[in-house]
C-alpha cells in the first residue's frame, strides 16, 4: 500500500495514541501485531475497550457505531440482556464439563426447530472447521475426492478453503499450502453456467461443490439465483453433496437462512458466526443419512474403516452453547431479522443518496441486513447498473486502490463509525438514529475522501 500521510490519517493518529501505543506492543508480542489478517488498518488499527449494544468504545475514550458486531456474529448487539444472562448463569454452572450435557442437545433441537429440512447437527469450534468436516462428510458420502469451489467465495482459513479466495484465483491466498491439496480443488468462476458445466462434465470424482448461497465473500459478487436452482438440480442428479456454507447467512437472511430466504436447500449446510450467539462455535447441519457417518454403531468394522473421525475439545462448549441458545430462541419468528433487514435498506439506500449528492465514485449494494461497499466503480469500469447484472468477479474480489479503503475506514472512525473495509453487518441493535449518524458520517468522511483527492 501507498503510504502517503493525509490529514485523515494524521488526524486518525492525533486522535489515538493509546492504540497506536498498544499497537507498537503488539507488534513485539503477536505474530504481525494482529489475531486476524481482516482485523489489518493502516497506519495501525483500533483497540476496543467495551462495547454494549450497538456501540462500541476504544482505548483512547471514542464512542463508534459499530457495524462489525462481532464479524456479523452479534446480531442481536453487543451484550444482549438474553445472551449475558445465559452466560452469566451458565459461568457458574462450570465452563467445560468434558461431558455431553444437556444445554447441547437443546441448542442442536433449537437449530433443527430453525431449520426444519435438516435432520442432525453436528457442533464444532469455527466456521473453518464447519466448512472442514462438511468437506469430510461429502467425500467419505460420496468415496470421491474433488471438491468444486468458486472463485471468490470464502470458506475459513484452512488448507482446502485457501484456493481461488483473491484473484489471481489460481494461485492459492497464502504461502505453506501444498500442491496435493490444491490438486484436490477444481476452481470455477461464480455464476457461470457454462463454465461449471465445462469443468464437471466426463468426470466422475467428485465429491462435493461448496458456496455462500448470498455469492462469494458476504455478498461481495452477488448470486445468480437462477444459477443456483440449476447447481441444485444438477448436484441433485449426479449423486454430487451440495453445501451451502452459510456461517454468515445462516440465522440472518431468515431463520432458516439463505435456503430459507431463496427456497434452495443443500445436503450440507455449515454454520457458526450467530449460531454460537458471539462466543466461538460452529456446526454441520444436514440429513441424517449424511450426518449419521459420524455415528458410532455396534458394527466395528464401520467404526474404525467408514465413519467419519470428528474431535474438538471445545466443540458445543457450554457457554457457546448457552450463548447460542438463547440467541436462536429470540431469532425464532424472524422479525429481528426483518428489522436489521430494514435498517438494512434504509442504510444502503441513504448511502447512495449521500454518494450521488456528492458525486463521489463509490457503489453500495448487498441484501439483507448486510452492506457492500465498493470504491471506484466507474473508473474500473464495473456495471452494477440492472438488477441481473453479473458485474466482473475479478475486479470486485480485487478492490483495487485498497489504500483508498483503509483511508475512508480511518475517517468514518473519525467520524464515530466502525465500518470494515468491504461490508458491514447490521444488528437489532442498530437504531434509526444509528444509521441517520452513519449516513452523515458517511457525507462527512467521503467528503474528505474527495477533498484530499482520495476519491
Ligand atoms: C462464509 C464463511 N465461511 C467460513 C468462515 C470461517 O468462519 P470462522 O471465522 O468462524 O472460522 C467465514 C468467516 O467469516 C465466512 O464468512
Amino acid at each position: 500500500m501507498k503510504k502517503t500521510e493525509t490529514s485523515i490519517y494524521e488526524q486518525f493518529r492525533r486522535a489515538h495514541p493509546r492504540s497506536e501505543s498498544l499497537f507498537g506492543q503488539a507488534r513485539a508480542a503477536i505474530a504481525g501485531g494482529l489475531t486476524h489478517d481482516i482485523r489489518h488498518l493502516h497506519p495501525f488499527p483500533i483497540y476496543a475497550d467495551r462495547a454494549h449494544g450497538s456501540r462500541k468504545w476504544d482505548v483512547d475514550g471514542h464512542e463508534l457505531i459499530d457495524y462489525w458486531i462481532g464479524h456479523g456474529a452479534l446480531i442481536l448487539g453487543h451484550g444482549h440482556p438474553a445472551v449475558r444472562g445465559a452466560i452469566a448463569n451458565q459461568l457458574d454452572r462450570g465452563t467445560h464439563y468434558g461431558a455431553c450435557h444437556e444445554l447441547e442437545v437443546q441448542w442442536a433441537e433449537q437449530v433443527l426447530k430453525l431449520n426444519p429440512r435438516v435432520e442432525r447437527v453436528r457442533f464444532v469450534g469455527s466456521g473453518t472447521e464447519a466448512t472442514l468436516l462438511a468437506i469430510r462428510l461429502a467425500r467419505a458420502a460420496t468415496g470421491r475426492g474433488k471438491i468444486v469451489k468458486f472463485e471468490g467465495h470464502f470458506h475459513g482459513w484452512h488448507d482446502y478453503a485457501a484456493v481461488a479466495v483473491r484473484p489471481p484465483f489460481d494461485r492459492p491466498v497464502s504461502a505453506g499450502v501444498p500442491q496435493g491439496v490444491l490438486d484436490e480443488i477444481l476452481i470455477c468462476p461464480p455464476n457461470d453456467w457454462d463454465a461449471f458445466i465445462t469443468l464437471v462434465s466426463g468426470r466422475d470424482d467428485i465429491a462435493g461443490v461448496i458456496l455462500e448461497p448470498e455469492g462469494g465473500s458476504c455478498g461481495t459478487i452477488p448470486t445468480n439465483h437462477d444459477f443456483l436452482r440449476r447447481l441444485r438440480e444438477f448436484t441433485r442428479t449426479q449423486g454430487i453433496v451440495l453445501i451451502f456454507d452459510e456461517v454468515i447467512t445462516g440465522f440472518r437472511l431468515a431463520p432458516g437462512g439463505a435456503q430459507q430466504r431463496y427456497g434452495i436447500y443443500a445436503d450440507l449446510t455449515t454454520l457458526a458466526k450467530i449460531l454460537a450467539g458471539g462466543l466461538p462455535g460452529g456446526a454441520v447441519v444436514g440429513s441424517a443419512s449424511l450426518m449419521d457417518q459420524l455415528a458410532f454403531t455396534d458394527d466395528p468394522t464401520w467404526n474404525r474403516e467408514k465413519r467419519v473421525w470428528h474431535a474438538g475439545t471445545f466443540n458445543a462448549n457450554p457457554l457457546s452453547a448457552a450463548a447460542g441458545l438463547a440467541t436462536l430462541l429470540l431469532l425464532a419468528d424472524g422479525q429481528i431479522q426483518i428489522g436489521a433487514d430494514r435498517a438494512g435498506e434504509i442504510l444502503r439506500n441513504g448511502l447512495t443518496e449521500v454518494i450521488t449528492a456528492l458525486g463521489v465514485d463509490v457503489c453500495v449494494y448487498g441484501e439483507s441486513s448486510i452492506v457492500n461497499l465498493f470504491l471506484e466503480p466507474h473508473r474500473h469500469g464495473l456495471v452494477f447498473d440492472r438488477p441481473d447484472s453479473q458485474p466482473d468477479h475479478h475486479l470486485l474480489m480485487d478492490h483495487p486502490n485498497q489504500e483508498a479503503y483503509h483511508r475512508l475506514r480511518c475517517a468514518l472512525i473519525l467520524h464515530g463509525v466502525d465500518f470494515p473495509l468491504f461490508h458491514g453487518w447490521i444488528s437489532a441493535a442498530h437504531s434509526d438514529e444509528d444509521i441517520e449518524k452513519t449516513i452523515l458520517a458517511f457525507k462527512a468522511a467521503l467528503r474528505l475522501m474527495r477533498d484530499e483527492g482520495a476519491l
